[in-house]
């Protein structure tokens, strides 16, 4: 199926980077049955061949769908290209330590893409993300709404996943972000949180929890320090993050206009300017609609912007 007014395959994604992250993104996709077509890219064409392979064998077993190996020039139709490559965290390490590595990588994939002609939406996963969709966003020359980073969707699902569990509701009924760096300064907006519009405090008194401060406190340190845990305990983080990138894809195939704490330029939202972080935002076919600046109390503005210094800093070390 094409696009009437452009060279996209509607049913196609491509993933390049093939470890533990580009693999369970690959099976998730493979799993939703929103594409039909798949390409894994990597500089490991061994490493790509065999992740094809294991996964396409859960094909007859799923539905069809031709799932490869390839180069850049086969991801130039696809309707998404999903950027997991790069070097992973290892335990103690912060996402921004990543950073010089990750960019020289993202300073050889990026004018690849740039050949091929490609009009899809570029969804950046690798760490550190708000640093990496910047240099895709300066490299690029890609319209900014068709560059998503996947920034804090994975932390706020695991805000989410906290609550729902501490307040026994389901997590789908709890609305609150994560926004700000997918990291270390990320924040909890809880001054906007609730479940299914009580006042997150309001509902935490109906079931018996008064210590709000403390509580908030703990949620919020458990779910910033969430990726360390898992990579103290197993050495890497990737099943969560796959099922973020699958969410993501979702609302753009689906044209959704879904509200996700995705990472993109800031444009003097809060007084912010030329970083990348994540805000709620309107997701669908044309990647990032718009922004939606959620109300934000001067505590949690005063962090946002803390934390937008903080990768400012890092952004004025790149050299492109
Ligand atoms: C994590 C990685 C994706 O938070 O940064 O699990």
């Amino acid at each position: 199926m094409k696009n009437s007014n452009c060279d996209v395959n509607l049913r196609k994604v491509a993933v390049i980077g093939c470890g533990f992250v580009g693999s369970a993104s690959a099976f998730a996709l493979m799993q939703s049955g929103m594409f039909s077509e798949m390409v894994l890219i990597d500089v490991d064409k061994d490493r790509a061949e065999g992740e094809a392979l294991d996964i396409s064998h859960g094909v007859p077993l799923n539905r069809p769908m031709k799932i490869y190996s390839g180069e850049y020039k086969d991801a130039s139709d696809a309707a998404i290209v999903i950027i997991t490559a790069g070097a992973g965290q290892k335990p103690g390490e912060t996402r921004l330590e990543l950073v010089h590595k990750n960019v020289g990588i993202f300073k050889s994939i990026i004018p690849q893409i740039n050949e091929c002609n490609f009009k899809g939406i570029l969804l950046i996963v690798s760490n550190p993300v708000d640093i990496l969709t910047y240099t895709a966003i300066k490299l690029s020359g890609l319209p900014e709404n068709r560059i998503i980073g996947s920034g804090t969707v994975l932390d706020t699902a695991r805000l989410k996943y906290q609550l729902g569990q501490h307040l026994g509701v389901d997590s789908r009924s709890v609305h609150a972000f994560i926004i700000g760096e997918h990291g270390d300064s990320e924040i909890a907006a809880w001054s906007s949180a609730n479940v299914s519009g009580i006042p997150i405090n309001s509902f935490c008194e109906m079931r018996g929890y008064f210590n709000h401060e403390e509580a908030m406190i703990r949620i919020a340190d458990s779910v910033k320090n969430m990726a360390y845990e898992i990579i103290e305990k197993k050495k890497a983080t990737y099943y969560g993050i796959a099922m973020s990138v699958k969410r993501i894809c979702e609302a753009i195939l689906r044209d959704e206009k879904s509200i996700l704490p995705v990472s993109s330029m800031m444009h003097g939202e809060y007084g912010i300017e030329n970083v990348v972080l994540s805000m709620p935002s309107i997701v669908g076919k044309d990647g990032i609609e718009t922004k939606v600046p959620i109300t934000v109390n001067e505590n949690e503005c005063t962090h946002l912007m803390k934390s937008a210094n903080a990768l400012k800093e890092v952004i004025s070390e790149l050299e492109f």
